[in-house]
């Protein structure tokens, strides 16, 4: 059993490199299950949720390889199954998203529901209602979504709430159904406009990705492409408040600022020095403390969800009192009760948390339970006084790659450890 031992205390300060986004590179290897010939994606990261996906795109019949420059190359000329099953589809959410193309190129897909996860219900209604209105037949039976159509046809949808893999389902879908599909109050995440991209690449005909109206003109094949997959504005966020929660500084390389402007907004309130380049981010706190920020989550360009684990540990230990307001997920607060293991003084109000921000944190063993608060735990580690041992860090490997090497290289005192199966958690210093 790994866990990941951080000794807190040191100002972070170096370079990193940024990883290509997991957010889009998991719908673009699902893309390739819309074509017969080679889709080749360069600036893969090395994550399990990308082992996961290839793992059930190989299930279905792709064939998958990686040359020595790293890309990897996938080919679905010979998919032999429409069926994702459940044992795969819990572990990942995401894989949700092989229905539509299923559906596009099979005319028929039989998905696990994915259930639920730490952060909420998640249903995906949404992904259904979208493959009925392009005319398919959809029904859930014994946990599986049995879906078939003859061939899609491009139909108007308004989607009820903003979903980003809802989006990318419905927009896979429709590059090759019959007609026009209008998607309208579409996610507008960078991520939805990397697919989009890689897409048009392949030869769909897709506007508007970006905006909240997404329009699709389905054509009767893709083919292949070569993409490189963009920078994960999440990761990058994540790197940039570790630095301002330890007073440091930190410059990304193969960054893209326009992809997080409410985080580097935020990071400015709190008191840091941003500059920013073509592909590159620099923050400088200066050896200050930072500030307490409020935040309220919301789509894309709204402040980022998948952020607001990390300005929670960083309002932890900030200058005064803030409010954190998640409005996208039900349950997104997981973090907070292993903050307050390490003195956080948080208290939850509904989809609020009310922060009053503390000098010291103390280390303690904590438990990381879904991917953003592993990763909000670990931050709360560098500034913790002695040590902080966070367990369960698979968590933590579905979305960050080599993170305790990263950090490791900006001046912390992290490593991964691995305990023998009944190690008994140790009593942290009194
Ligand atoms: C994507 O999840 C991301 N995952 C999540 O990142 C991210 O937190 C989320 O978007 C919001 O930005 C991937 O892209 C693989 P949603 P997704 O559908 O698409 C409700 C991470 O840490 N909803 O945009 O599953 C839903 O319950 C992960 O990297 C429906 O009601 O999120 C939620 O309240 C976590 N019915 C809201 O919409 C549906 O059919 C937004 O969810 C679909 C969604």
């Amino acid at each position: 059993m790994a866990v990941i031992q951080i000794n807190g205390g040191r100002v972070l300060n170096g370079e990193l490199s940024v990883s290509g986004a997991k957010n889009a590179v998991l719908p673009i290897l699902v893309a390739s299950l819309l074509t017969d010939q080679t889709l080749q994606l360069r600036n893969v990261p090395h994550l399990q949720d990308v082992t996961t996906t290839m793992s059930l795109l190989a299930q279905l019949g792709a064939e998958i390889s990686m040359d020595d420059g790293m890309a990897i190359n996938i080919s679905s000329a010979n998919l032999n199954s429409y069926a994702a099953s459940y044992e795969l589809v819990r572990t990942m959410r995401a894989s949700i998203l092989v229905l539509g193309p299923l559906l596009a190129r099979c005319g028929r897909a039989e998905v696990s529901l994915p259930g639920g996860c730490a952060i909420g219900a998640r249903p995906v209604d949404l992904h259904l209602r979208g493959m009925q209105a392009l005319g398919a037949e959809v029904e859930v039976k014994n946990g599986y979504i049995h879906a078939r159509a003859e061939r899609l046809r491009g139909a108007h949808i308004i989607m009820d709430t903003v979903t980003v893999t809802g989006t990318e389902n419905i927009m896979m879908a429709a590059t090759l159904a019959q007609g026009t599909t209008i998607i309208e109050n579409a996610a507008q995440e960078p991520e939805v406009v990397d697919l989009a991209e890689c897409l048009n690449a392949m030869g769909a005909q897709i506007s508007g990705a970006g905006t909240d109206t997404i329009t699709i003109a389905g054509v009767s094949a893709l083919g292949g492409a070569v993409h490189t997959v963009l920078p994960d504005r999440i990761e990058t966020g994540t790197y940039l408040v570790a630095a301002a929660m330890t007073g440091g500084f930190i410059k990304l390389r193969n960054a893209r600022a326009n992809t997080l402007d409410a985080v580097l907004q935020k990071l400015v309130e709190t008191g840091a020095e941003i500059h920013t380049g073509a592909d590159w981010i620099s923050l400088d706190m200066h050896g200050r403390r930072p500030r307490a920020v409020d935040i309220t989550t919301a789509p894309f360009p709204g402040f980022p969800t998948d952020m607001q684990a990390q300005f929670t540990a960083l309002n932890a230990i900030a200058e005064g009192t803030s409010v954190i307001s998640e409005r996208v997920f039900e349950n997104r607060f997981m973090h907070v009760l292993e903050l307050q293991r390490l003195g956080a003084n948080i208290q939850l109000r509904g989809g609020n948390a009310i922060v009053k921000g503390v000098e010291k944190l103390s280390g303690a063993p904590i438990m990381a339970t879904d991917l953003r608060a592993s990763a909000s735990l670990v931050l709360a580690g560098l500034v913790a006084e002695g040590q902080t041992r966070v367990d369960r860090v698979y968590h933590i490997d579905r979305g960050y790659e080599n993170i305790e090497e990263k950090l490791s290289a900006l001046g912390a005192d992290i490593r991964r450890v691995t305990l023998p199966r009944n190690a008994p958690a140790k009593v942290a210093a009194a």
